[in-house]
């Protein structure tokens, strides 16, 4: 039996994927009012093909708990955060899961650990860790990182088709493991050890925040120089070897924005670069703010109420707040006591927000410039009910001319 432990983002999916494919699987989380919406049927959170693997796993008998369970094999998917101060790893999820695995696990059960953790994390902490409880790792557990890639928006079809990396101790179970997944991964499983993994997966997003962090740099290049940035960087892009991502109004979510920190917190004095990146990408929110100010001063707009933010959202077509560059621009807003600014997520049915508007309607009724912070689906579909305004698209989505942008 796999008992799968947190049911979040990453854990529910990987659950019903393995119950899907014939495992027999108990999911378990300490949220008892998310065990018991999931066994009154209802998803915590929308996606592609979620509701149908929720129902293939049902009818293969799924089941959910706040229990842990007596089990062989453990897939540990919980928060890995990092502490604001430090920038190091949050480990208290990671280190309460695993010693609540340890007080009902068989023994030679396999701790599967799909948490991105920084690199280190296993030999610094886990196996002192488990070996304090007097747990001999290889004998009584065995131990596997097998960090998790896939991208809210496209979880399930990723789940099946993107690669995975597992590190392990000992090959034998890494196989084990490697089998495991194979009941659903059709991509290339790679087999490692633990401390490779854990760095791979960290630096996987640290390269992609450079890269962008790299993209928003020349987007306040291009601003200054009045040149069109994506021309510029679609123009790069035909070089055979360069890849230069979009700029936009900042990283969020639960990956770009945090792994990085990971390294910085546990490498000051080798992460000068990656640090850079990280100011530059959290940078991005204050300059979307000073662009809305320009825009704003042109048109003798005076009053922040005429003014609405489109998309709460990390990222296009997802309803993950985490993190996300709106979240961080009303904060930086409300520090300086600006206040009135409209906003509207069709994702978002929650109020999360002051001014945060439920119709799309009412909200643009309501405004004079829109401010294009998510590129959802739904904004391209309703263009043309915004032809009319000012719009800042700081996601290069908006079709007129007369559209600013970053
Ligand atoms: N969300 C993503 O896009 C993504 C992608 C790749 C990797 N990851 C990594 O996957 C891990 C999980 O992320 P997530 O987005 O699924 O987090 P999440 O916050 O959505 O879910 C975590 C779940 O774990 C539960 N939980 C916390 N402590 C627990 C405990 N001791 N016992 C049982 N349940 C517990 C929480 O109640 C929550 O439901 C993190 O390390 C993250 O960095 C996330």
């Amino acid at each position: 039996m796999i008992n799968v432990i947190g049911l979040g983002y990453i854990g529910l999916p990987t659950a019903l994927m393995f119950a899907k494919n014939g495992m027999n699987v108990v999911g378990t989380d300490c949220n008892e009012s998310l065990i018991n919406s999931l066994k009154e049927g209802k998803l915590p959170f929308q996606e592609e093909g979620l509701q149908e693997l929720f129902k293939q796993a049902i009818d293969n008998g799924i089941e959910f708990t706040t229990e842990y369970q007596k089990a062989d094999t453990y897939i540990i998917t919980v928060p890995t955060p990092y502490i604001k101060d430090s920038k190091k790893l949050d480990r208290r999820y990671l280190i309460s899961a695993i010693n609540s695995v340890l007080d009902v696990c068989k023994k030679g059960s396999v701790l599967i650990i799909e948490s991105t953790m920084s690199p280190g994390t296993t030999d610094k902490y886990i196996r002192p860790e488990i070996e304090s409880r007097g747990f001999i790792i290889g004998q009584d557990v065995h131990l596997v990182h097998a960090p998790e890639r896939i991208m809210p928006g496209k979880m399930i079809y990723e789940l099946e088709y993107n690669a995975r990396t597992i590190g392990a101790d000992d090959p034998e179970i890494g196989d084990y493991v490697k089998k495991l997944y194979s009941s659903f991964c059709k991509s290339e499983i790679i087999l490692t050890d633990i401390k490779t993994a854990e760095l791979s997966k960290v630096i996987e997003n640290t390269y992609r925040d450079v890269n962008i962090a790299f993209a928003n740099e020349l987007a306040k290049i291009c601003r200054r120089n009045n040149i069109d940035v994506y021309e510029v960087i679609k123009i790069a892009n035909k070089h055979p070897r360069v890849n230069i991502l979009q700029p936009g109004p900042g990283v969020g979510g639960h990956c770009i924005s945090v792994d990085p920190w990971f390294l910085v917190g546990d490498y000051p004095d080798l992460t000068n670069l990656i640090l850079t990146a990280r100011k530059i990408n959290d940078s991005m929110p204050s300059y979307v703010l000073r662009r809305i100010r320009d825009i704003m001063r042109e048109h003798n707009i005076n009053d922040l109420s005429k003014v609405g933010l489109y998309g709460l959202t990390y990222k296009e077509n997802v309803d993950d707040v985490r993190e996300s560059p709106t979240l961080q621009l009303l904060r930086i807003m409300d520090e300086h006591l600006a206040f009135g600014i409209k906003v509207f997520d069709p994702f978002v049915k929650r109020k999360l927000v002051d001014h945060q508007f439920m119709s799309f309607r009412d909200f643009i009724n309501e405004i004079e410039l829109i401010v294009i912070m998510v590129g959802h689906d739904h904004i391209k579909e309703n263009m043309e009910l915004i032809k009319d305004k000012l719009i800042l698209d700081t996601r290069n989505i908006c079709p007129f001319s007369n559209a600013y942008k970053l």
